[in-house]
């Protein structure tokens, strides 16, 4: 069996789609594994119809984008075998990159069952085929930050149809306290990235000059991460959200989340992942008791949990 961790984007979502950077981060609480269990020992198969899926033990329909990423990842892996393949997650609503844990989870699965001898660079690449299936044309952050874990800086890589990742670790003073919450809705990011490019061929100025301002933001962000800056971290948050509230991934019961967050200490928050609904993650501080935060948003209906990014 192989795992793969969640994740969350601290810094430029979207943005990083047209070529800013992005800042993201594991995180371990959430996670999908996958196991491939031998069916019919494992004859050959010409059209992959005896690969059956179970997620959460509910058997995928063959229509299914799940099954179509699978299809596309057996593809790459030149691998054609009668199999079963189990998933299971509990990574829940949107936004915190269930689709690139799976994908990152199965070719891990695939390298260790078959003994292919693969490298995470590998892995990623693989990863980030089966990512298509889902999102179409991404950017490489979601995998990238599931597959090689803690805190990355992300940049896209510049030549279209050639995927290799383009990060580097970020050195952390003192581990980032979050809440991740769960609005009521989930979306498609395939969708909310359509939206942004209309945005983007409507007000190409404007937009140029926001992956601008959000560069800024993330050299900001960043070394307030290596001085363990934590409020000058939460303002930056803020600052992102604005940029995303103007392209309009945003929504107005994630502006509800922030306020009650902000009336209740939290130093900085935003949605994360793709908008429209989805996920929101707020930093505290680690000497401001964040329990006010928790039930606060607890009573207006919200389910939450604490992670440490270090
Ligand atoms: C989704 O988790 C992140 C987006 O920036 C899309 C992408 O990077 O491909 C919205």
């Amino acid at each position: 069996m192989a795992k793969s961790p969640a994740k969350v984007i601290l810094f430029g979502e979207h943005f990083v789609v047209h070529g800013s950077y992005a800042i993201a981060s594991s995180v371990n609480e959430c996670f999908a594994t996958v196991e491939i269990i031998d069916k019919d020992d494992w004859g050959a198969t010409s059209d992959y119809s005896k690969v059956s899926i179970f997620y959460n033990k509910e058997k995928v329909k063959e229509s299914s984008t799940l099954h179509n990423a699978v299809l596309i990842m057996l593809n790459e892996f030149s691998i054609k075998k009668n199999m079963k393949i189990v998933v299971t997650s509990n990574i829940k609503g949107s936004g915190l990159g269930s689709s690139a844990a799976f994908c990152v989870a199965f070719a891990r699965e695939m390298n260790k069952k078959f003994n292919l001898g693969l490298n995470d660079l590998k892995i990623n690449e693989l990863a980030y085929t089966g990512e298509t299936a889902f999102h179409g044309t991404p950017s490489g952050l979601d995998n990238t930050a599931c597959c090689f874990g803690g805190i990355i800086q992300f940049k896209k890589h510049k030549q279209a149809g050639i995927y290799e990742a383009n990060f580097q670790k970020i050195q952390l003073k003192e581990k980032i306290n979050l809440i991740v919450v769960y609005t009521d809705k989930s979306s498609s990011t395939k969708e909310m990235v359509e939206k942004v490019n209309f945005f983007r061929n409507n007000h190409e100025e404007r937009f140029a000059q926001m992956i601008k301002e959000l560069n800024t933001i993330i050299d900001d962000a960043k070394y307030a991460m290596q001085t363990g800056a934590v409020f000058e971290l939460g303002r930056l948050m803020f600052q992102n959200q604005k940029l995303l509230e103007e392209i309009g991934v945003s929504t107005p019961e994630i502006k509800g989340i922030l306020n009650i967050a902000i009336n209740n200490g939290a130093l900085g928050g935003k949605l994360t992942g793709g908008g429209g609904g989805g996920s929101v993650i707020l930093l505290y501080d680690k000497d401001t008791p964040k329990d006010n935060i928790i039930l606060s948003l607890e009573k207006a209906g919200y389910s939450c949990f604490t992670t440490r990014i270090c």
